[in-house]
């Protein structure tokens, strides 16, 4: 790989710029492609571009904490990165180095089931605050082994994805005849993917609730009316996520529904989301909006492929300098003081791509 110093690295634009050298061709229409149209990736962009601050002056923010905390523990942003299948394909060790870069910068990590080199490894490669994201492909006594397990290991919840009962057709890795070796796996479990019910929601709830301490987070809740499922199963967390435009075409931005969603869960679960979230910018929106946690699932693997461990803690760095610039500038010195009341409905300015957040790239 071709790794500058990460300190060279002035801005998120040179970050995109240098993954977009190093990542091989294949890797990298698998990780910036969606379904289809890929209408649901540019609304992901569209929902945010789609909202404008603001801002009230005159406040002292001399001191502005932009720390979270993340079930309970604190954390340097509020910002996770995403589960990612597959990233062993864009940079080197794969989970291990996201591992690594998660306990340097101090973000948790939510691990994928399909990810390379699995539970136990990822967790030895770091001391992190990390979570583990199952694709159910097996049975209860499957399930179990990997509840069992990520206990085991030091994982701090158990998320399931629901968002997978049908593989997605992604159009660029089937124009460029990219064949992804972790795909013989999923299509074995495909009919379990498929069958997955509430019944297995509840199955875990009633196996485990008071037993163990792995809080339980959907992954993949796209309306007001699941969540409101959910959260009659007790779900502690609600992740808001069409996958990042790369199952369901066609479907709202995860910005879009976040506010009506927030209103109906009522505080009686957390809300984190996802989809699109690529600037600092875009964090603080989906903060004032009542987010708990914000998913990073492409900019963590462009921070990893543009100069691996380095790169991805540079991509936070910079990160963290936007998101606090912006509180800043809105007159905040923390979350807790950001308000809907902080936004409003604005036209777009551009239309939305997988790269306008970025528009001194040359366009693709
Ligand atoms: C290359 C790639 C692989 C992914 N693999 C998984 C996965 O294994 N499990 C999962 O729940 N989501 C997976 N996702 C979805 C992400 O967790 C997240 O929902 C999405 O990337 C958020 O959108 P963003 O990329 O615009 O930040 C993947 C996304 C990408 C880009």
């Amino acid at each position: 790989m071709n790794a500058p110093h990460p300190e060279e690295f002035l801005t998120l634009t040179e970050i995109v710029a240098a993954a977009r050298r190093n990542v091989a061709p294949g890797p990298w229409s698998y990780l910036v492609g969606g379904a289809e149209t890929e209408t649901t990736v540019r609304r992901n962009r569209m929902a945010l571009d789609a909202l404008a601050f603001r801002p009230r002056v005159l406040r002292d923010v001399s001191r502005i904490d932009s720390s979270s905390v993340f079930l309970g523990r604190k954390t340097r942003l509020p910002v996770m990165l995403a589960p990612i299948g597959g990233l062993e394909s864009i940079v080197e060790g794969g989970a291990a180095s996201a591992a690594r870069a998660s306990a340097q910068f101090g973000v948790p990590q939510m691990l994928s089931s399909v990810c390379q080199p699995g539970l136990e490894q990822t967790a030895a490669a770091a001391d992190n605050l990390r979570v583990f994201q199952l694709y159910v492909r097996g049975d209860d006594a499957w399930t179990d082994d990997f509840v069992r397990r990520a206990q085991d290991n030091g994982y701090k919840a158990f998320c399931f994805t629901v968002d997978v009962a049908a593989y997605s057709r992604r159009e660029r890795d089937l124009v460029g005849r990219f064949i992804k070796p972790w795909r013989a796996r999923a299509i074995e479990g495909a009919a379990f993917q498929a069958g997955l019910s509430w019944d297995q929601v509840k199955r875990y709830k009633d196996k485990y609730n008071g037993k163990h301490d792995l809080p339980l987070i959907i992954k993949g809740i796209a309306t007001v009316e699941d969540a409101e499922i959910a959260v009659q199963h007790g779900v502690e967390v609600i992740y808001v996520s069409n996958h990042g435009g790369r199952q369901l075409d066609h479907g709202l931005g995860s910005t879009a529904v976040l506010p009506e969603i927030i209103k109906a869960v009522n505080g009686k679960a957390e809300v984190w989301v996802d989809g699109g979230y690529l600037r600092g910018t875009d964090v603080v929106k989906a903060m004032a909006l009542g987010a708990k946690a914000v998913g990073i699932g492409r900019l963590a693997c462009l921070g990893l492929g543009a100069a691996g461990v380095p790169g991805l803690v540079r991509t936070l760095e910079l990160l963290e300098d936007e998101i606090r610039i912006c509180l800043g500038l809105l007159g905040v010195t923390s979350y807790a003081e950001l308000t809907p009341a902080h936004l409003a409905a604005a036209p777009i300015t551009h239309l939305p791509d997988t790269f306008s957040a970025f528009p001194l790239l040359p366009r693709e």
